[in-house]
């Protein structure tokens, strides 16, 4: 039985299986809606989420499955005190798939330990966002039509976006990658992923200004400052309007540069470049559903029989 908690997990090779099967569902979605009938999908959800527990609670229910869960540890027996791995014992016994979202880094993998159901990390603290890494490969490679050969811009809160941190790793495996972060001094991507970079010899830059580099990027990852994970009011205020990408600023863009961001947007984008054609952000949700009925596919395939609860 197989769980993902990293993008790693999967091989370069097991990502475009999952790509492939993906791209199936979107062109061919009623030859799938009947492919979980009988499965039921659980979303145990303690930090608030409007997307990605609907997108995967709709991927599901696209198939013919069924959901059960909860929005916020406050309706869970964690506010009881109830441990994870004690929930997910629970979980195992009512459900055949779980994807957890935690505040705590590292709370899905300890779910994992002790599950006897497939477990997805749908997003822990500032850690990793697996689920949405594969959203934005997903998205790129169906509309470049590849994973290599880029020069990636990441730009925004690139120290606590547990998104930027999940898809640098997924996009150093791919060859020819160049990486530009652009960031204020105070929300500088961490070291453990430059020392990653620099092991592997893959170029990076950090740079302070978004002008000075777009006209390089073949994609601008834009990203929200993540309020939630400051320790006081006053930096966010000052961080949070660092960044705003409007019009003007798309004029110095390459014609096919694509503008992704995970959403929630706050003012990072302004609504003026919605309508750009290089804006990909809606679409990218929309990919984020099929990637998401491949995945829940792919893992209840990885279940033996006498795995079952
Ligand atoms: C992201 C997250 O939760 O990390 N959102 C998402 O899942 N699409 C990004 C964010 O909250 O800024």
């Amino acid at each position: 039985m197989r769980h993902l908690m990293s993008p790693l997990d999967f091989t370069v090779e097991e990502l475009n299986n999952l790509f492939d099967l993906a791209n199936d569902i979107e062109f061919n979605l009623d030859k799938y809606k009947n492919a979980c009938t009988g499965k039921i999908l659980a979303t145990c959800f303690y930090e608030p989420s409007t997307r990605t527990r609907l997108s995967f609670e709709s991927a599901m229910l696209q198939m013919g499955g069924n959901v059960i869960g909860f929005s916020d540890a406050g309706s869970s027996s964690a506010s009881k005190g109830e441990s994870v791995a004690d929930t997910i014992r629970m979980i195992s016994c009512y459900a055949h798939i779980c994807a957890m979202r935690h505040h705590k880094e590292g709370a899905p993998m300890v779910a994992s330990g002790k599950s006897s159901i497939p477990v997805i990390n749908a997003g822990d603290g500032g850690h990793q966002h697996p689920t949405q890494t594969l959203t934005d490969l997903l998205t790129i490679r169906s509309l470049k039509g590849r994973l290599n050969n880029f020069t990636v811009g990441l730009c925004g809160d690139l120290k606590f976006g547990r998104t930027v941190h999940s898809l640098i790793h997924a996009l150093e495996r791919y060859t020819g990658m160049k990486f530009i972060f652009i960031s204020p001094e105070e929300l500088k991507v961490p070291d453990y992923i430059t020392d990653s970079l620099k092991s592997k010899n893959i170029p990076y830059e950090e740079v302070i200004r978004l002008d000075d580099v777009i006209p390089q990027l073949d994609f601008l990852y834009m990203t929200r400052v993540q309020k939630e994970r400051f320790f006081n009011e006053e930096d966010y205020v000052r961080l949070k309007d660092f960044y705003v990408l409007d019009k003007e600023k798309m004029k110095n863009a390459k014609a096919d540069m694509l503008v992704l961001h995970p959403l929630p947007r706050v003012n990072e984008i302004a609504v003026d470049v919605d309508d750009d054609p290089r804006a990909t952000y809606f679409k990218q949700v929309q990919y984020g559903v099929y990637v998401r009925m491949a995945l829940i596919l792919t893992l209840l395939k990885t279940v033996r029989r006498d795995e079952e609860c």
